[in-house]
């Protein structure tokens, strides 16, 4: 009996990068659908909406995978409970340093004592975005820095959009 492999790869996407679009693409290689799933967290202001966000990824995606392979997806509460209704037996996490294996141990662990059934699978990140996080990002073009090639087009021209008036 085949089914179909599901993971979820979950974030705040605050704004999506190159370093998430590249991570996408390789978990879609991996599992039949890959759910791109955004944190909606009233208790932390962001950058951008969930809307905005979810519209970047639809955008950056697309044609980075078979069609259907890739969605977007909003998801609150606990990450477990949403991959369970998903029927996902993964979540898909990247590491980039030392710093993200300890954050992301003790994720994975928590989630496998709520959930043992769904596994988190961590991809390490690509060399030339293992600097690359959404929070440096939005500083270095606050400040008036260029961050070309590592965050989307249309992700660049918002930030500056955003970051840069006024
Ligand atoms: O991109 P981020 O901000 O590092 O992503 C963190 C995220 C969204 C994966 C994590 O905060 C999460 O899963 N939040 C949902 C609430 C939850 O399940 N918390 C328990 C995790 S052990």
């Amino acid at each position: 009996m085949s089914q179909s492999r599901i993971a979820i790869f979950p974030g705040s996407f605050d704004p999506l990068t190159n370093g998430h679009v590249d991570l996408i693409r390789r978990a879609a290689r991996l599992f039949d659908r890959v759910v791109v799933a955004i944190l909606v967290n009233p208790d932390k202001e962001a950058l951008f909406t969930a809307d905005e966000r979810m519209a970047f990824i639809r955008e950056a995606c697309a044609g980075v995978a078979p069609a259907g392979h890739i969605e977007v997806d909003l998801f609150q509460g606990l990450l477990v409970e949403y991959a369970a209704r998903l029927g996902a037996g993964a979540v898909v996490r990247g590491l980039r340093n030392t710093g993200d294996l300890e954050y992301e141990r003790a994720m994975a662990s928590m989630n496998a004592r709520l959930a043992p059934s769904i596994d988190t699978v961590c991809l390490l990140a690509a060399d030339e975005y293992a600097y690359v996080s959404s929070r440096l990002i939005k500083e270095v073009v606050s400040l008036g820095g260029t961050v070309t090639g590592l965050v989307p087009p249309c992700v660049e021209a918002q930030l500056i959009a955003r970051l840069r008036k006024g």
